[in-house]
């Protein structure tokens, strides 16, 4: 009963809100809806906030697509002008998922519905929908990978595997799944030493990188290469979990410069599979990543956008694990797939998410 008179709720508030921000009819004519990404930065956020343009543009809507510089106060201030600018609906990908409350309650009280994309949106009672991948699987399958190759069901503690761990930013509710999953896998290889990792540096807020910045995670690198001794010819690391792409970069960089090779070099997982990734797959300095079709996710989420106007029900098919701190906020969660050089040219080139040129 509580369900039905939530879900009349939020479709009577979408009504509400068409009718104050444009549509005379409930279709998309006039309806102009707010897309507001983290950065353009990473390479991920251009596609996904191209994707999200075309589909809503193709459906008929008008778009207002803005790029925050991963500055919070700024995508505060434009989701601010969204509001004010008569969106009917917002998507956003927040910066961090927990500074947006006080600017959507302003949203809440206009009776705009806001789609969370990707990363959810905390403690904010105006998120109507979520959309993102399956987070915790991104996270297992990096885990899994890392069992597999690194042989740990047929080792002993007397030749233990050397690992040091980076996940993402911390006020990305999205790495509690990333680092969550590959850690339910590891961390009994851990607990019985046949992983080890030597830094100690094992805790989700050891292991972070604001704004999951390249850079940030270079020098993280840099210092644990100093610190421990690593090196081709110094002390053995075999790999280094790395929750995404953009850390996986600079985790790179570091052991480049610490003279590992394509024939030495420490199994690194990732996630995206950013073109320079994929690049570094190819050239095999990453072993992996994870493929996350943010075309598929675009789709889903204009689906939102459309059933809010037309007052139906979108797709959902997880009601119970994305909690914002207000309740479990409905949500879709799209497939994400393992990606290595084996795979991706019949996961990324023949599916038309890159040309084979752009991987040269
Ligand atoms: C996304 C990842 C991305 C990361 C950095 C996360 O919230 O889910 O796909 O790598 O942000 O942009």
């Amino acid at each position: 009963m509580k369900k039905i008179l939530a879900i009349a709720l939020v479709l009577g508030m979408a009504f509400t809100s068409v009718f104050a921000n444009g549509a005379k009819d409930g279709s998309s004519k006039g309806v102009k809806v707010g897309v507001s990404m983290p950065t353009k930065d990473l390479q991920r956020w251009n596609q996904d906030g191209a994707n999200m343009k075309a589909e809503l543009e193709k459906a008929g809507y008008d778009v207002d697509l803005q790029y925050a510089n991963n500055d919070i106060a700024t995508q505060v201030s434009q989701i601010e002008n969204m509001i004010t600018g008569n969106c009917g609906v917002l998507v956003i990908a927040a910066i961090d998922g927990s500074a947006l409350k006080n600017t959507l309650d302003g949203a809440r009280k206009k009776n705009i519905p806001v789609i969370a994309y990707d990363r959810l949106i905390m403690n904010s009672k105006a998120v109507t929908y979520y959309a993102t991948f399956d987070n915790y699987k991104v996270g297992t399958i990096q885990g899994d990978y890392l069992v597999d190759k690194l042989n740990l069901k047929n080792r002993s503690k007397d030749d233990p595997a050397y690992i040091e761990f980076f996940t993402g930013s911390p006020d990305d509710n999205n790495i509690n799944f990333f680092f969550g999953g590959a850690m339910d896998v590891l961390k009994p290889y851990l607990d019985s030493g046949v992983l080890v990792c030597r830094s100690g540096q094992t805790s989700k807020a050891q292991c972070a990188t604001l704004n999951w910045s390249t850079e940030e995670a270079q020098k993280r690198m840099e210092n644990l290469i100093t610190s421990n001794g690593y090196g081709p010819r110094g002390t053995k690391l075999d790999a280094v979990y790395s929750s995404n792409d953009s850390c996986a970069m600079g985790i790179t960089n570091a052991l480049i410069a610490a003279g590992y090779t394509k024939a030495n070099f420490p199994l690194i997982t990732g996630q995206d599979c950013d073109i320079v990734s994929v690049k570094n797959m190819i050239a095999g300095t990453q072993a992996m990543s994870v493929a996350k079709d943010t075309r598929v996710l675009a789709r889903k989420v204009a689906g939102m956008v459309e059933a809010i106007m037309t007052g139906t029900k979108p797709e959902i098919n997880d009601t119970k694990t994305y909690d914002n701190g207000t309740g479990v906020i409905p949500s879709y969660l799209c497939v994400p797939e393992y990606a290595d050089i084996d795979n991706y040219k019949a996961l990324l080139i023949d599916t038309g998410y890159y040309t084979a040129d752009q991987l040269k």
